[in-house]
């Protein structure tokens, strides 16, 4: 049956979203020392209360689903909310969420006006923006700024030799203060110019969609590619791309171990630090293709991936593009779950490819890749 699946796929998010919380956890555990003796069974109060807040939303959804869309009139207490809100809420926590993490903000706060924030304060921003806190308050202190860059270090070309250190807090990004070093730990995180720079153009696999062909597919169908977003798009090396083409393509990106948004502006780009459950910061209709990245994934839980794809279909243009591009799944759930989930969305396939992720992961799990292009329909 669809719902227990559904259930038991949640419950498999929410213990791979515990586990990544908890990571976050531990790396952001120097600002959270907690001056309180350690409890005899040393699990911390934001754990349990996280582990709390996802079996509520467990729970809610349980009742949400159980409940025909009719039935919840008869209760008094659901009539005055809309279901789509009490259900987005529970995904994702509409700023709300701020007050359940009150050491964090408080320290991201607690700053004398109009002279330099202090240090540390700005690293708290991320762990916010991920708890679900935000938009964060605005703040009235000078945030630290790398030094003026040379002109020649900010190149116009988007895949420069090399990125500039100097322009990097690196104090954010321990153990790494160089590009170098990030390159050296993992090549593949998208900050390497020489491996970037031949991305999205070859054709090695059919999930790959090169980028010449992509122009082809769109002029034989009178389309214009002008504007983009790339969400979840790292380096902004997609952006960098359709530049080249004369495309301009935004990237949202968020840091969390490593100068991700820095890298982008570095490049030329602009990358817009937002998470994925927040509404796109973009008009209805004014976008002609988006990209979903491996950021768009199954960790993402299937109800809060079915309101940011219907958010991309708000911010496409008719006739636009979207473009899923080595989005992961467990095979049967692709089938079950994503396949139909994006099919509410009436779209054109121009391409759907499919195959099997071989990495140890992939193996493990039995996940499959989809790279899909899609077209939105004209209105009738
Ligand atoms: C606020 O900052 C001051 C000065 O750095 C510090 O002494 C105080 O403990 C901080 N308060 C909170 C709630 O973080
Ligand atoms: C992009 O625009 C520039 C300036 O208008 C033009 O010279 C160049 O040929 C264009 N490039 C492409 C790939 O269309």
């Amino acid at each position: 049956m669809g719902f227990t699946m559904g259930l038991n796929l949640l419950l498999l998010v929410a213990m791979v979203a515990t586990n990544i919380l908890s990571l976050y956890h531990l790396s952001s555990s120097i600002q959270q020392q907690n001056p309180k003796p350690p409890t005899p069974h040393h699990v911390p109060d934001y754990l349990v209360h996280q582990l709390q807040t996802i079996r509520a939303t467990i729970n809610h959804l349980t009742r949400h689903q159980n409940n025909p869309p009719d039935h919840s009139v008869t209760r008094p207490t659901a009539t005055s909310i809309p279901s789509d809100l009490l259900l987005y809420s529970h995904l994702s926590p509409i700023a709300s969420s701020c007050h359940n993490h009150p050491e964090l903000l408080h320290k991201y706060m607690n700053y004398t006006a109009f002279s330099l924030c202090p240090p540390g304060s700005d690293d708290v921003v991320e762990a916010l923006i991920l708890r679900g806190c935000h938009p964060l308050p605005r703040r009235r202190c000078f945030s630290k700024t790398p030094p003026k860059p040379s002109s020649s270090s900010l190149p116009q070309n988007p895949f420069p030799a090399k990125l500039l250190d100097d322009a990097v807090l690196w104090s954010r990004y321990s153990p790494c203060k160089s590009f170098d070093c990030l390159n050296r730990l993992n090549p593949n995180m998208g900050f390497d110019m020489s491996n970037e720079i031949s991305n999205f153009m070859a054709y090695k696999s059919e999930l790959d969609l090169p980028i010449p062909q992509l122009l082809q597919i769109a002029k034989a169908a009178s389309s214009v590619l002008r504007l983009g977003l790339d969400i979840g798009g790292g380096t902004g090396t997609f952006a960098g791309r359709m530049k080249l083409y004369n495309v301009t393509v935004v990237t949202t990106t968020l840091n969390v171990v490593a100068p991700y948004n820095e890298a982008v502006a570095l490049r030329g780009l602009v990358p817009l630090h937002v998470p994925l459950q927040q509404r796109l910061p973009v008009f209805d209709g004014s976008v002609d293709i988006v990209r979903c990245g491996r950021a768009v994934n199954r960790w993402i839980p299937a109800a809060t991936l079915e309101f940011l794809l219907f958010d991309v279909d708000r911010v496409l243009r008719a006739g636009g593009y979207l473009w899923l591009d080595h989005f992961f799944s467990k095979g049967v759930d692709l089938e079950k779950v994503y396949a139909p989930l994006i099919g509410k969305l009436g779209y054109r396939k121009v391409k759907w490819a499919t195959a099997s992720k071989t990495d140890s992961a992939g193996l493990k799990n039995g996940e499959v890749y989809l790279t899909a292009l899609l077209q939105k329909p004209v209105p009738k």
